[in-house]
């Protein structure tokens, strides 16, 4: 795998401790133009010292450093002379392998006064007092002489830490979220002033390396297939494949009938006429449908689905000769899950995309953009020419309005969500926030309200909006758009769609709520 890593000579590496944060802080440390790569906290000691990156960053993790079998790291990694920067849990983890000590306290929670009580490199060009993100419940209440206290707030005496003959540091509140207003401040002083990085890092010049690679795996007489959604990642493999391998890739898009209004018809459409991508197009609409019948276990209908396409592929892979390999746009969050190494958590949802599908086929992978983010695979797509309407396109579902609709599938609440999810889009558009969001959709269940629509009494349904602002996906936020915006949404939609008397927007955050209803 390591012939695969697009590493520049200068990267850092991220040691996860469960945090749902991790692929924020990697995220970050890469839109600062420094390439970085998470590893579990349990990797071997010897790779890390092979590997020799250019700074360590600890994340943070939800268990407390001093319950048995907390997570660690083999000490040697403070003896490598390279830059360490403990956050949260990582904070805590150097403080008691240093001698500190840690305990329980009552806690500290969102935006919290840092007052810096000792000037040093990593607060270049902060205030006195900042503002900071803190989550945590321990803290760190004593430091070895060896160390000493750089910040504090009125809960937390030793807020931030470093060594004094080292360039070790620790920082109990969390740089990399957006609350903590300096932390793009601290992690560019942390990389540049203490690590001494060089911003290199830039996801489009690798364009030329990715297409190699397919074109060295996949031999001359040997055939890829690419199922294409018209998301992003998807096609941006697709094109990147297309360009390596020419006619031997053959793309397919698959129209499970729980697509968004005239999606089917814009994405063929680019995928075709404008990438020149030659698409096989499969209209199984009738099919899901019928196996969704009755169907009301979102899990359920995740599984369905994903039988479903695979029956289609196997059908498809069967019919091409010499077909060996197949081209995902699988991304680097879905390969690195973090809070899934070692912290217990439990799966929340099955994404299927193409799950199991390799395996079934007896086809081998090809993931090109497995090392990049979201907005690192745009920006690869613009270099690209893949145009706007795909590079820009919110994220959508695998299993599509199947997991915007609660409860069975039928034809009457299909027809509304997907009507309703237009509106949402086309009102979104005409405001200018339609990049500005992550996603905004409509989701529809069984309940009914009463309304009157003329001077009728009439139940109908009750439909809910959700816009949420997200960097990853991983967590998102409901976003706060205009009252008049939202105002039209819900005016369209009850004029237009007769069926429905109530539109509610949701107001919560993931977590606690997924993004997706089900
Ligand atoms: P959740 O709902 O888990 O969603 O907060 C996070 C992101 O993932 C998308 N999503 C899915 N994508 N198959 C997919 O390919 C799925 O089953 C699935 N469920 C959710 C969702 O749209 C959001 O962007």
């Amino acid at each position: 795998m390591s012939g695969e890593l697009p590493r520049t000579k200068e990267y850092v590496l991220i040691i996860d401790f469960g945090s749902q944060y991790t692929h924020l802080i990697s995220r970050r440390v890469r839109e600062l133009g420094v390439y970085s790569e998470i590893i579990p906290h349990n990797e071997d000691f010897k790779i890390i010292n092979i590997q020799r990156p250019k700074a360590i960053i600890l994340s943070g993790g939800p268990r407390s450093v001093y319950e048995n079998n907390a997570p660690t790291i083999d000490p040697r990694i403070l003896k490598l002379e390279i830059p360490i920067l403990g956050i949260c849990y990582g904070h805590q983890l150097l403080a008691k392998l240093i001698g500190g000590e840690i305990r329980r306290s009552k806690g500290e929670y969102g935006k919290t006064v840092l007052r810096i009580v000792r000037h040093d490199v990593i607060f270049k060009g902060l205030s006195k007092e900042e503002i900071v993100w803190m989550s945590h419940r321990d803290q760190v209440i004593s430091i070895p002489d060896t160390a000493i206290t750089l910040a504090s707030t009125n809960i937390t005496p030793i807020a931030a830490f470093k060594l004094k003959n080292k360039a070790i540091y620790g920082v109990q509140f969390h740089p990399e979220v957006k609350h903590t207003l300096k932390g793009m401040k601290i992690l560019s002083n942390f990389l540049f002033e203490v690590a001494k990085c060089k911003p290199s890092w830039k996801p489009e010049a690798l364009i030329p390396k990715l297409i190699q690679e397919i074109k060295d795996k996949v031999r001359p007489n040997e055939k890829a297939l690419c199922a294409v959604s018209g998301g992003v990642d998807s096609t941006t493999a697709a094109v990147l494949a297309k360009r390596a391998l020419g006619n031997r890739l053959i793309t397919v898009f698959v129209n499970h009938g729980l697509l968004r209004e005239g999606e089917a018809e814009e994405v063929l459409n680019t995928l075709r006429n404008v990438l020149g991508l030659d698409t096989i197009y499969i209209d199984a609409s009738k099919t899901f449908l019928e196996k969704l019948k009755g169907v009301k276990d979102p899990e359920e209908k995740r599984k369905i689905i994903g039988e479903e396409f695979a029956k289609i592929f196997i059908d498809i892979a069967s019919k091409i000769s010499n077909l060996k390999w197949l081209i995902q746009g699988t991304t680097y969050p879905d390969v690195i899950e973090s809070g899934s190494g070692g912290s217990g958590s439990s799966r929340i949802k099955t994404h299927h995309n193409v799950a199991g599908l390799p395996k079934w086929l007896g086809l081998k992978v090809i993931e090109p953009l497995r090392y990049f983010y979201k907005d690192e695979v745009r920006r690869i797509a613009r270099e690209l020419g893949i145009p706007d309407n795909i590079v820009k396109r919110h994220p959508f579902p695998g299993p599509g309005l199947a997991v915007r609709i609660i409860g069975e599938i039928t034809d009457e609440k299909l027809r509304i969500v997907r009507r309703a999810s237009a509106i949402v889009e086309e009102e979104i558009r005409k405001a200018g926030l339609y990049e500005r969001v992550w996603q905004a959709f409509a989701v529809i269940g069984d309940d009914k309200w009463v309304g009157i629509k003329g001077d009728e009494r009439e139940e109908g349904y009750i439909l809910t909006i959700r816009i949420v602002e997200s960097e990853d996906g991983m967590t998102a936020d409901w976003a706060k758009i205009p009252y008049e915006v939202l105002e039209r949404i819900a005016t369209r939609i009850t004029s237009e769609i007769s069926e429905v008397v109530m539109v509610t927007y949701a107001i919560t955050p993931k977590p606690p709520s997924t993004i997706e209803p089900c």
